[in-house]
């Protein structure tokens, strides 16, 4: 029997990023050969901060054209939107029945995400949103959930909860492992290497549908330092590292074979071969092969139907189980 994956990603941006890709996304693709793989689009998510419900649809279906795209398979996979399983949010509310009030507010995502707009302004959505999270995980008895470092504390509380519940009504739910994914992947913003690459920040952010143009002027930008040394040192040469860490992401050549490559020239060549390898191995396949398969939205559409089929049959079955144990009428 494979281990069960559940991740999720939010459809909050046009399109992903190389951070996404090479933070996660790429992972994603390696574990449906090895795991029965669950990935969701949490669209429910999405709309617990401030967003364009115009855009959201497309912003959907495009987040499932680009996983297609970067090679996530139906057949192997069971790929679904989060609104199209009620099932999660059914799971939630008897979950936030067994979450403490302080146990939320202690939250760091929540308290970072609602100092940044203002007490006033955060939403009880924001507030729970960890709690729906742990739902996503739990309705599928996922065994192990690929994340970055800062999901961390949302893992816990899912882990907590699943306990929690098992103790207080029997044996239902199961603990997940966090599988946390390489820090050595963590791509920074090519303008302020100081800070993750990010799709708030857009000058310093490769987008994976971005055009070839694009990609080149934002690689050609990326800020380094004064000095000329092509070295690995991401203490004092952050711009420079992140430029090698990239190139040896998507080349799959290590960072000390391409800084012995690259000994004796100047930034400049460096820049432009970390564009070449992102526009060839990453953006170019996704951007043709995502917008290909935007064309006949009709079949995008039917594929994540049948996912949300084969994920209800699976959350269906938890879902029955919790709201007998819970001691709700049939
Ligand atoms: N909170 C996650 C993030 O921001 C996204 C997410 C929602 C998720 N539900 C999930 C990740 C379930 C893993 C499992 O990255």
């Amino acid at each position: 029997m494979k281990l069960r994956v559940l991740s999720g990603i939010q459809p909050t941006a046009d399109s992903f990023h190389l951070g996404n890709w090479l933070g996660a996304l790429r992972q994603w693709v390696r574990l449906q050969d090895t795991h029965d793989a669950f990935y969701c689009i949490v669209d429910q998510h999405a709309i617990t901060g401030n967003y364009d419900p115009k855009l959201l649809a497309d912003r959907t279906l495009s987040a499932f054209a680009q996983l297609l795209a970067l090679g996530l398979d139906p057949q192997k996979s069971t790929i679904f939107v989060q609104s199209h399983v009620p099932e999660h949010s059914q799971l939630q509310w008897v979950l936030s029945c067994l979450t403490g009030f302080g146990e939320a507010s202690r939250m760091t995502q929540f308290k970072d995400k609602s100092q940044k707009d203002g007490a006033e302004r955060a939403t009880v959505g924001l507030f729970t949103y960890p709690i729906l999270q742990a739902a996503d995980i739990l309705i599928y008895r996922a065994n192990q959930v690929p994340v970055g470092e800062d999901q961390k504390q949302h893992l816990e509380l899912t882990r907590d909860l699943a306990q929690r519940f098992n103790t207080t009504y029997g044996e239902t739910l199961v603990p997940p492992e966090t599988l946390v994914l390489s820090e050595g992947s963590k791509v920074l913003d090519l303008t302020n290497p100081s800070a993750k690459m990010s799709k708030s920040a857009p000058a310093g952010c490769v987008f994976l549908l971005d055009d070839e143009p694009a990609v080149t002027k934002k690689f050609m930008s990326a800020v380094t330092d004064s000095g000329s040394a092509i070295e690995f040192d991401p203490q004092n040469k952050a711009g420079v590292a992140n430029l090698l860490t990239i190139l040896a992401s998507v080349s799959g050549r290590g960072v000390s074979d391409w800084v012995n490559e690259f000994s004796g020239k100047g930034y400049g060549e460096l820049k432009k071969a970390v564009a070449q390898a992102v526009t060839q191995q990453v953006t170019e396949p996704t951007r043709t092969k995502a917008n290909e398969l935007l064309k006949d939205r009709g079949q995008l559409i039917k594929l994540l139907n049948d996912g949300a089929v084969k994920a209800r049959s699976v959350a269906g079955e938890t879902l029955n189980n919790v709201y007998q144990k819970v001691g709700f009428l049939k």
